[in-house]
């Protein structure tokens, strides 16, 4: 049917005879001459049709937006003044012999070219849209990425092993799409959050290295970049160790990244605990581009008369910081009710200011802001030097819960260092976020008490000489947990294992999962582990985020052909959906919101 893709058509084919299968993608009508371009996959190029064709002349009269069509014709130079020196076939065109239209199509509900659509349109018609050329480049970057990352794994030695999609809870932390069983009556699956469990106790099985690119389901607040289900590109290891499995992923980051788009990442990234990325950037996965930084200043506010700082700064769980931003002075009014109404979103009561005059005066007369009157002399010499604030330069506070502060102030960071160029001009900065705590203190949304939670997930091993702190002080015990950070999104984070049945327990304990809990929730792991489990860790990257950042892409449904929207849904399939009453009855399920109409009921 075809010799050529349309896109490669080149002045070395002048005067051969191309058949070419494709899209109408434009169509001008030169009265006298039609010029179609004629799209496929590779790109387009400019048909002609002479009416000295009369058969062809007068189809492709009929030829609308998007009909499929065959064309058999020969290349030949475009005449001088009509080359187009951007556009790969710009330098030719195919005079056609014979047309045929394949297949007419309706009025597209919009132009394939147009760059403006509204979202939900392109998703309701995502056939249509993935024919874009952004998106088509999208998903062709999205394969190289798997294809580059499945080939280092493989020449390292890594299995590819799939595990099952119908399984039980996996421990990640979001809500369970559930399945329910109709062999038995009452019971669910559960997709998995991860592979987590299986990946383990392959390591038990002694396949020393696998890896997988798997879909994960988690039921949870959608994001820009969350997706209920997402690929991992999920890999463990035996008998290696953080500072092992570190290396070896960045390696595979840097060497996809250098094939699929020549991006050359730093020999070897940074590193930097969580405590400190907590401290400075107000997130655990801080954007290294943005140069702006977090000044701690809860000790210096303990006396002050001022009360908004005073209070959260003698509050065990309180912080009081800064933000200093160079040149700042001249923000106006307006332009800071707008940030102290930003920083409300991670639920900041407000936002205090000092504006830097000038230094030398620690007072009314030097520093502008509504605050400095309650701030003590000290405490003002403090803020002064700790940020290192200069003249011209503005300081923001946060005062309130720690969590609360380094949600605001870290968001405030990113927002005016983007908006304000306080980026330091790097394309990419990776950074690893290493040393987690092993738990986080959280109430729980039910009960209202307070417990320890696992702030990676339960299988995490607890760093060298930390174990003893399980028992005695959770807080304090640090995990081999670690993030891959690429600017500003966490787009891997594994860890290394616990693969002593006595350590797990210890781990359960302080989660206060009980005996009864754990034997039912992973016995089949507790009992593994005891069958010669080998020291194991491994890590999962989001091969959805990590596609995005690479294409530049607002969001990650733009890197995914048949995403979800923010509600969950497919507006394509029309999914979730009602089901009909002989299925439910099957699989003995009677719904108690009887508000769905189910057909047949
Ligand atoms: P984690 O939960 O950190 O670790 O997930 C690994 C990576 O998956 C990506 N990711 C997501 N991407 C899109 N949509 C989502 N809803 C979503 N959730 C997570 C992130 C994240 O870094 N089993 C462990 C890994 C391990 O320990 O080996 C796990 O799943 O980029
Ligand atoms: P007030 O005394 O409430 O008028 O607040 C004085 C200044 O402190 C204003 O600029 C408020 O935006 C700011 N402010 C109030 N609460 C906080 C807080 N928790 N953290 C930081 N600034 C605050």
């Amino acid at each position: 049917m075809r010799t050529h893709y349309c896109g490669f058509v080149n002045t070395d084919h002048i005067d051969s005879i191309v058949n070419l299968c494709g899209w109408a993608h434009r169509r001008r009508d030169h009265g006298g001459v039609i010029f179609i371009d004629l799209r496929d996959r590779e790109g387009t190029v400019q048909v002609v049709i002479d009416p000295d064709t009369p058969e062809a002349f007068k189809l492709a009269e009929e030829t609308r937006s998007e009909f499929v069509l065959r064309v058999v014709g020969k290349v030949r130079a475009r005449p001088a003044g009509t080359e187009n020196p951007n556009l790969p076939t710009g330098m030719i065109e195919v005079l056609t012999q014979t047309l045929e239209i394949l297949n007419p199509s309706l009025t597209p509900p919009f132009q394939i070219d147009d760059d403006n659509i509204n979202e939900n349109i392109r998703l309701q018609y995502r056939y249509l849209d993935l024919r874009r050329e952004p998106m088509q480049k999208n998903l062709r970057l999205r394969y190289r990425v798997s294809k580059l990352m499945r080939d280092y794994l493989d020449s390292h030695g890594f299995l590819e092993i799939e595990t099952p999609m119908l399984t039980r809870s996996t421990p990640e932390g979001a809500r369970d799409y559930l399945v329910p069983s109709r062999v038995h009556d009452g019971m669910f699956y559960a997709l998995p959050q991860s592979p987590q469990l299986f990946q383990q106790l392959l390591m038990v099985a002694g396949y020393d290295r696998y890896f997988q690119l798997t879909k994960c389901f988690r039921d949870e607040d959608l994001r820009a970049d969350r997706q209920p289900e997402f690929t991992q590109v999920d890999l463990e290891t035996s008998f290696m160790g953080e500072e092992e499995i570190m290396n070896l992923v960045e390696g595979m980051i840097r060497d996809m990244m250098f094939k699929a788009q020549g991006t050359e990442l730093p020999a070897a990234f940074p590193r930097m605990t969580f405590h400190e990325a907590m401290n400075r950037y107000g997130s655990d996965k801080p954007d290294m581009r943005v140069t702006l930084e977090i000044t701690e200043c809860t000790d210096a506010m303990k006396e002050v008369a001022f009360k908004v700082f005073s209070g959260p700064a003698n509050d065990p769980k309180g912080r009081v910081a800064a933000l200093r931003v160079p040149g700042g002075a001249a923000l106006s009014r307006g332009e800071i009710d707008g940030y102290t109404e930003f920083v409300k979103i991670y639920g900041a009561k407000g936002l205090a200011y000092i504006k830097v005059n000038d230094i030398s005066q620690l007072n009314e007369a030097g520093l502008q802001s509504p605050i400095v009157k309650n701030l003590s002399e000290t405490a003002l010499k403090a803020v002064i030097e700790r940020t290192g604030a200069q003249n011209g330069d503005i300081v923001f506070f946060g005062a309130d819960k720690a969590k609360v502060v380094n949600d605001a102030l870290g968001a405030l960071r990113l927002k005016i260092g983007h908006e304000k160029g306080h980026v330091d001009g790097r394309a990419w900065a990776p950074l690893w976020v290493v040393d987690f705590p092993m738990f986080e203190y959280n109430e729980d949304p039910e009960t209202k008490l307070s417990r320890w939670d696992a702030l990676h997930h339960p299988f995490t091993a607890p760093k060298d000489g930390h174990e003893e702190y399980l028992a005695t002080d959770p807080g304090k015990a640090l995990s081999k947990a670690y993030d891959m950070v690429l600017n500003g999104w966490e787009v891997g984070g594994g860890s290394v294992r616990i693969h002593r049945q006595e350590v797990q327990e210890k781990v359960f304990a302080a989660l206060n999962i009980g005996e009864e809990e754990r034997r039912e929730k992973f016995g089949f792991l507790l009992d593994a582990l005891q069958y010669g489990a080998p020291p194991h860790g491994g890590l999962a990257f989001g091969l959805d985020r990590l596609v995005t950042l690479m294409t530049g892409a607002e969001s990650i449904r733009d890197v995914i052909a048949f995403p979800k929207t923010q509600r969950a849904s497919c507006l394509m399939t029309s999914a979730p959906n009602v089901v009909d009453e002989k299925q439910l009855r099957e699989l003995h399920i009677r719904l108690r919101n009887t508000a769905a109409v189910v057909p047949g009921a």
